[in-house]
């Protein structure tokens, strides 16, 4: 085989004999990786899968029956800019950093292996769900999301490969050995070990935590250090299909309930087999708080260096900003001061994290619009929201204290007390997996979901995604 056939890219693979080397290294321990932690029970089934073959807008990805191992992982950048510029900062308007730069090394570094460290961590919380899928279209879209999120470990794996030398070799070789969840050697960011082992848990977790996912791609897709930023920018073509499965996937499980919910005498979607809609508002209050957590300190000095060494910018830097230095700003945000939650101006490059934060909860609500609009379509009452964002926290300010739904503050007995209200209870989570038996036939779907408005590919639904 061909060093294209076995690792497809458009960075001239073939002209860096040192990376070659190095990603050749990888490869194998990168498949023991896939084999032991990816979808289990499934590996040799033939998949209809979704292959970057080129970053050409209109014919960048092959469709094709693949089994999973497989699966042609490549490394793919978007296109350079010619005489691309830092775009904010301290180093504004000079020249982009082709490679790293030697001060601010340790946290390139850092913001690579934080992202690197999500894309196989999604995979190991979700490698069990095949067992229980509500249909083939669905199965394929587990599997299309869970090998390239294997492609996105590549392309951070090729950064610290091809720029940081030996600690980026070790840094390669962890980003294998971290388990999602596991007590000794866990995945960094605390969503990332969270049990992901139900389809509403999955839809979920693709709908806000690769939501997540997409504004920090689009913070690094700013970055001056350019192959940082041109590799984000060609994951994020990739990181939109992976939102449509979770904001889709839950949207079809919000009109099966409401569609049950009619039928049902007592207009209950539990008595006929459906997801009750109060569980699903309890996994989005779930989901959403762990998201919200990902974006960090609503006021740090990591955001603040992040930003003045022009390493990761704010969301649509280029376009939606005039000041691109942002030295002398101040931005209104709430901090938790003496137990009570207080309105403060912060340096603007402080409160970076906060600013995105909002970007990505603007973002949710219109998935929660929609959705609500769905229950309105069905004719039936009941609506959905998001959380506080102070509820449930982990990170930041709101994790000093605890807060109800709507961000009242209570006491932690209080919280302890209501929180299975708020929250998934093991009886919820116990109930989701009693519904959740596969259902593998072409065409047929499981009660709990309504059909997908299309297949994929243009391929109708009852298309065989996957040859079991
Ligand atoms: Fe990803
Ligand atoms: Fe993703």
């Amino acid at each position: 085989m061909n060093l294209y056939d076995r690792i497809p890219n458009n960075v001239n693979l073939n002209e860096d004999l040192r990376l070659q080397r190095a990603l050749e290294k990888w490869l194998p321990n990168y498949l023991d990786w896939w084999r032991e932690m990816g979808p289990a029970g499934f590996q040799e089934k033939e998949v209809y899968l979704r292959t970057a073959i080129s970053v050409e807008p209109d014919g960048w990805a092959h469709y094709d029956y693949v089994k999973m191992p497989d699966y042609r992982w490549g490394v793919f950048l978007a296109p350079p800019e010619p005489e691309a510029k830092i775009g904010f900062g301290d180093n504004y308007g000079k020249p982009a950093y082709q490679e790293v730069p030697g001060e601010f090394r340790n946290p390139l570094r850092r913001i690579i292996v934080t992202q690197g460290d999500t894309e196989p961590a999604s995979v190991e919380q979700q490698r069990r769900l095949g067992h229980t899928c509500p249909s083939l279209y669905d199965l394929r879209n587990l599997f299309q999301v869970n090998v390239e999120e294997g492609r996105h470990l590549w392309a951070m794996v090729y950064l610290l490969h091809g720029y940081f030398g030996r600690d980026g070799r070790e840094e390669a070789e962890e980003l294998l050995r971290r388990r999602s969840g596991d007590p000794d050697k866990p995945r960094i960011l605390q969503a990332f070990n969270q049990p992901c082992d139900d389809w509403l848990n999955f839809y979920c977790f693709t709908m806000f935590t690769d939501r997540d996912g997409k504004y920090q791609l689009c913070a690094l897709a700013e970055s001056g250090f350019e192959p940082l930023a041109r590799t984000c920018k060609f994951m994020l073509t990739e990181e939109a299909y992976h939102m449509f499965v979770g904001e889709a996937g839950v949207g079809r499980v919000v009109r099966r309930s409401a569609q049950l919910m009619k039928e049902s005498r007592n207009g209950d979607a539990r008595e006929l087999g459906g997801v009750p809609l109060d569980v699903v508002q309890k996994y989005i209050n779930f989901w959403y708080s762990y998201s919200l957590d990902l974006f960090g300190g609503e006021i740090s000095s990591n955001s603040a260096d992040f930003f003045a060494s022009g390493l990761k910018g704010r969301y649509r830097e280029r376009e939606l900003f005039e000041d691109h230095v942002a030295s002398d700003g101040v931005l209104k945000i709430e901090v938790v001061e003496n137990d009570q939650v207080k309105s403060r101006e912060a340096p603007l490059r402080n409160a970076l994290n906060e600013v995105l934060r909002g970007e990505y909860a603007k973002d949710c609500e219109r998935g929660l619009a929609r959705w609500n609009k769905t229950l309105a379509d069905e004719g039936v009452a009941e609506r959905l929201y998001l959380p506080s964002r102070r509820f449930h926290r982990r990170v930041g300010e709101y994790a000093k204290h605890c807060y109800d739904i709507h961000g009242a503050q209570i006491s932690r007995d209080e919280f302890e007390r209501r929180a299975s209200e708020w929250l998934p209870t093991a009886q919820d989570r116990e109930y989701l997996r009693s519904l959740m038996t596969p259902v593998t036939e072409p065409g047929k779907i499981a009660n709990w979901i309504a059909p997908p408005a299309t297949g994929t590919n243009r391929q109708p639904f009852d298309f065989e995604y996957v040859r079991l």
